[in-house]
């Protein structure tokens, strides 16, 4: 195939003096071409070294758009503060799955299936019970959505559309239910079963809180933020967690064990636990005159500014600017939280402070969100499966992409071996004589 001259790499080998002429699609060249880059009797040729794969594109998509340097984040190119200000969590997730705006009937069909299979099989429930008291509710959540495989297991047709979709259904209709059952186990509550005439939302925040009152009737200005901050969890393209479930869907396991390696990634500390940390340093800071101490300390390389900082936005991350306006709509009915004031001191002194300008730090979406998960009653354990819920969609989105696209490959990357060869193997008698 000839390469056009003007839109390729020119690569010179200066171990042969060969050249070879390699093209550019959409700002990438393959990976794979670099392999006619050979030494004489080389097999397999040149290859790349990615580790944390920061420079490489392992797909396509057509999910979410990111543009870190100007902090936009869109998902099927609609702008996330569109989405969060005037949508729902529900439509949002039809958006990310279907990749296009529902019509009515299919928003009330897409409705109505969901809450229809809100339900988990009662054996769900006692494989639950099973659990230790104090069982991390993202571990619990982890097994048990890994279980419902064993529920479904025609969900394993993978390349049966229906099949994918009714799949797709039952873990967005599901996951509040194994959250909220998870939640409850670790306060020895009883697990509410759902209730289908509420929203989506409203009948995860029943399933949380519900007691002994015939029908749980949460306030609508919690339920319309709850239903904003998982809008912005929804999807974020290519990380951790995501590409965890593309790798191991690659293998074409079932949708449910895939999505389980999702929220195994996102139980990380560098992943889905950043505001469990940054609730953890206000508390430390304790009150705003502390502030200035604290900053020389993060200046003078002593520790970090939690939930500053991103590797993609060098901007102000867009979900954060939201999560500040989600904020005043909560404390409006459970009361202000008092390190609210402290966090936004600290971002006014940060943004004003040549350190974080020059790095171009700003705050992040775990800034403002433990503050609310905080006010909400959730303890810190819970931040993470509500991430996890709101993440689902955007793993089957993505999910759904890779099954359908011919490109990919089980995902089964390079090394570059270091350890020993040709070790002669003595036998343990002789070894340990
Ligand atoms: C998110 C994060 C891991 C991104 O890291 P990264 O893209 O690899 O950036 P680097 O670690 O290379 O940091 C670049 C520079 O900014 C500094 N920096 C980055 N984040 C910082 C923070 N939160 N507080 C203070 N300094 C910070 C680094 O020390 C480094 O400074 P240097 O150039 O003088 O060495 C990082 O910003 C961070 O640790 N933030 C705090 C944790 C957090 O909020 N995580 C949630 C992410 S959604």
């Amino acid at each position: 195939m000839s390469v056009d001259p003007t839109n390729s790499l020119t690569v010179r080998d200066n171990r042969t003096g060969a050249e070879y002429d390699i093209p550019i699609t959409d700002g990438t060249i393959r990976a794979a071409d670099l392999g006619q880059i050979k030494l004489p009797g080389d097999l397999s040729g040149l290859a790349t070294y990615d580790p944390g794969f920061t420079n490489t594109a392992s797909c396509r998509s057509s999910v979410t758009y990111i543009d870190g340097d100007n902090g936009v984040l869109e998902y099927r190119g609609y702008p996330i503060e569109q989405l969060a200000e005037q949508s729902t969590f529900l439509e949002v997730a039809y958006l990310l799955i279907h990749g296009a705006l529902p019509t009515e009937a299919e928003y009330k069909n897409w409705e109505h299936h969901i809450t229809f299979h809100t339900y988990v099989h009662e054996n769900v429930k006692s494989f639950m019970q099973g659990f230790r008291y104090d069982a991390h509710p993202m571990g619990m959540l982890m097994a048990s959505v890994g279980a419902l495989s064993t529920f479904y297991p025609e969900s394993v047709n993978i390349h049966d559309a229906d099949n994918r979709n009714i799949q797709i259904i039952r873990m967005i209709a599901k996951m509040p239910t194994l959250g909220a059952w998870a939640f409850r186990h670790a306060q020895g509550k009883p697990y509410v079963y759902p209730d289908n005439n509420l929203s989506y939302t409203a009948n995860f925040l029943s399933m949380l809180f519900k007691m002994s009152e015939t029908r749980y009737h949460p306030d609508e200005r919690i339920v319309r933020a709850l239903d904003t901050l998982l809008i912005l969890h929804a999807d974020h393209e290519q990380n951790a967690s995501t590409n965890a479930v593309r790798s191991v869907g690659s293998t074409q396991v079932d949708p449910y064990s895939a999505v389980a390696s999702g929220v195994g990634a996102l139980f990380g500390p560098l992943h889905g636990g950043a505001n469990e940390a940054v609730l953890r340093m206000l508390k430390r800071i304790g009150s705003v005159e502390n502030i200035p101490a604290f900053i020389e300390g993060v200046k003078a390389g002593n520790e970090r500014l939690m939930g500053f900082g991103h590797r993609v936005y060098k901007n102000y991350d867009p979900r954060a600017k939201l999560i500040k306006k989600a904020c005043d709509d909560v404390f409006e009915v459970t009361g202000v939280n008092p390190l609210l004031k402290i966090a936004q001191e600290l971002e006014k002194i940060a943004l004003n402070d040549e350190y974080f300008v020059k790095r171009r730090l700003y705050p992040n979406v775990d800034f403002y969100s433990g503050l609310i998960y905080e006010a909400l009653q959730f303890p810190p354990e819970m931040f993470t499966v509500l991430f996890a819920i709101g993440r689902t969609p955007g793993w089957l989105a993505q999910w759904l992409e890779l099954t359908t696209d011919k490109d990919q490959k089980i995902a089964r990357p390079k090394q570059i071996y270091t350890g020993a060869r040709g070790q002669l193997y003595v036998p343990q008698s002789q070894r340990w004589a």
